[in-house]
């Protein structure tokens, strides 16, 4: 059975049909090796794991925290998923909690998880987070908060699901480019906005607020920041800090550049009190494509915003853990395998909405 099943994935690879066929489509693959040469079965407790296909294992699940809305998306495609698959599932929620995180990942594994994936609390923990998989040979499959190449290489059995941060920010930069003043609406030669940042330790807020201004510079666009705060992802924090700036600079905003929807639906709740209308007097853009903020591109509520594939995320990271499960591994370089953003506008909004 291990053997037929080795083969079988052998032939698959060798077919090149890897990364992309568990149906995110948008992904771009990663360099494995042969399960079937690289890992010799005796050795390699995930090679044990085809004797127990899908339907057998059980999985581990860190969320870095429930109360966020993106990745309550997010989760619920993740257990939706395994649970299809016939995979025991345990969710964990870690509070935004690291040491509470590191904690469930040592339960996990001393309840012998045969997979674990991981949406680190802290980017920064990711060296500690590797070495304790690692040194317990569990294959592992990190979404949402990209460590570096070079922590990653420190295990072949772990590999990251995600998104390219930096094109997000871009697309929302050609959101703001795409409206008929290129975000200068008051005629003063320039685009002054306000920032509206995620938590700044996670990746996806820096690059976002990096590229989406970077679009506007490129086209030769001349900007200034009126204000940089973090609203660490949060629909009340990002209403309480367009409230302020409102208050302060009023008129002198034209566009609202928030790093995710929660944050821009808070926003958008301040802007509307302060009496602006979107598209008209100001822009307003997010990132993610939840629900609300989808309905709010509709009605015109919101310039855009950049679909973040929960869906499609969700089912690559599967993917990539029933190839661990059968004993792939990674080399270093290649152990990042990204879905793509895509640009929401009033045009396309209605295709997106779930
Ligand atoms: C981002 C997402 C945010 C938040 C964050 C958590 O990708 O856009 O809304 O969920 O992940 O790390």
């Amino acid at each position: 059975m291990k053997k037929t099943l080795a083969l079988a994935l052998a032939v698959v690879m060798s077919l090149g049909l890897l990364a992309g066929c568990g149906g995110g489509g948008n992904t771009s693959t990663p360099a494995q090796s042969n399960p079937g040469t690289s890992q010799p079965a005796a050795s390699n407790p995930a090679a044990s794991i085809p004797d127990a296909p899908a339907g057998g294992g059980t999985v581990g699940v860190c969320i870095y925290k429930f109360d966020d809305a993106f990745m309550t998306t997010y989760r619920n495609a993740l257990q939706e998923i395994l649970e299809g698959k016939g995979y025991k599932v345990t969710v964990v929620d870690g509070n935004n909690d690291q040491s509470k995180q590191n904690e469930q990942i040592n339960t996990f594994i001393t309840q012998g998880v045969d997979a674990l994936i991981i949406n680190p609390c802290m980017t920064s923990a990711a060296d500690s987070i590797i070495a304790t998989v690692k040194a317990a040979n569990v294959p592992t499959v990190l979404i949402n908060r990209e460590p570096t190449a070079e922590q990653m290489s420190a295990y072949d059995k772990l590999v990251y699901v995600g998104c390219d941060a930096a094109q997000s920010g871009t697309f929302q930069g050609e959101l703001i480019l795409e409206t008929p003043n290129k975000g200068d609406i008051n005629g003063d030669g320039k685009v002054s906005y306000i920032m509206i940042q995620g938590d700044p330790e996670n990746i996806d807020a820096q690059l976002r607020t990096e590229y989406s201004v970077k679009a506007l510079k490129d086209a030769g666009i001349e900007v200034e920041e009126l204000d940089l705060q973090r609203g660490d992802w949060d629909r009340e924090k990002g209403q309480t800090i367009c409230a302020n700036d409102l208050a302060q600079y009023g008129d002198k905003i034209e566009v609202v550049f928030c790093n995710n929807d929660d944050m821009a639906i808070g926003a958008l709740q301040s802007i509307q009190a302060a009496g602006r209308t979107v598209n008209k007097d100001i822009y307003l853009v997010g990132v993610d494509a939840l629900d609300a903020a989808l309905n709010e591109v509709m009605n015109g509520n919101m310039t855009g915003t950049v679909l973040n594939d929960a869906v499609g995320q969700a089912t690559e990271a599967v993917n990539q853990m029933e190839l661990l499960l059968g004993g792939a591994t990674y080399t270093s370089g290649n152990q990042s395998v990204y879905v793509n953003y895509v640009k929401v506008t009033p045009d396309n909004a209605k295709d997106f909405v779930k």
